[in-house]
């Protein structure tokens, strides 16, 4: 069967010290009370800031529960892209995946659905797990196109894999809507868009690779409201932003599969 996966996304929030406090208090409490479920079944992920990887990595190399992930990556493999941050330098850091294609990147960084295509299989070429997001805006869901925008977002970005590369990725659906705002989507809702995309990953890759991947809400997580969404049966875990930074939420939501 899939993987689970709780995976923090924190953006950019936490120095380097607060960032290593986050990192203990959750190791910590994991240590104090373990999820019942075994790191194959389960798996934690932190994505944290570019400056955070290397001592998240090292703070969490006992622990075979926990990945790191950065929360992007350059497109280009290397060369004179100042201030940019290849996936090369992410994976010598010993952090294992990358989020790509966040809904902020794709708003503020104008990330197109090539850009993304190359990010993702650089991310690949280097042994990066990609957590790729898609979702849609609200206005989009009123339209009622956010089954063919996310569709498009996954087609254009990702089905130019081969299926052995392909069965490395993490879809993470984030509506846009949802994030930051308190407002999640329902389970049913949440169930509806990954049915969906599971049913459009199996028309490209057939059953095996769709049952096998890993599909990641995102949008409002909370310790309340994550175990009804991860009960859902395309709902593989989540991609949890805010309550990623609480300690004890955080670790509610681990606890909540
Ligand atoms: P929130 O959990 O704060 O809504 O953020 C979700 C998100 O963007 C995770 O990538």
């Amino acid at each position: 069967m899939r993987i689970k996966i709780a995976a923090g996304n924190w953006k950019m929030n936490t120095t380097l010290e607060e960032g290593r406090r986050l990192i203990n208090a959750i190791t910590e409490g994991l240590l104090n009370n373990p999820s019942p479920l075994s790191p194959n079944e389960l798996q934690v992920v932190f994505g944290v800031p570019f400056i955070t990887l290397e001592s998240a990595v090292d703070m969490t190399k006992e622990h075979k529960q926990i990945k790191i992930a950065a929360q992007n990556c350059c497109s280009e493999e290397k060369g004179a892209f100042t201030g940019e941050v290849s996936a090369a330098m992410i994976r010598s850091t010993g952090a294992q995946c990358v989020i790509i294609g966040h809904s902020e990147r794709r708003e503020y960084f104008n990330e197109s659905h090539a850009m993304l295509a190359k990010k993702v299989d650089v991310a690949l070429k280097n042994n990066l797990i990609p957590i790729f997001c898609c979702g849609e805006k609200l206005e989009i869901r009123h339209k009622n196109d956010h089954f063919d925008l996310v569709k498009k977002q996954i087609e254009e970005s990702l089905f130019h894999l081969n299926p052995d590369l392909f069965a490395h990725v993490v879809i993470a659906y984030e509506p846009v809507w949802a994030i930051g705002t308190g407002v999640t989507a329902t389970p049913q809702q949440a169930q509806e868009m990954h049915n969906v995309i599971r049913n459009f990953i199996n028309k490209r890759y057939g059953n095996s690779i769709s049952n096998s991947t890993t599909i990641l809400y995102g949008g409002s997580v909370n310790a309340g409201n994550a175990g009804e969404l991860f009960s859902q049966p395309d709902v593989d875990g989540g991609l949890i932003g805010g309550a990623s930074l609480k300690a004890d939420e955080f670790l509610k939501i681990i606890h909540s599969f």
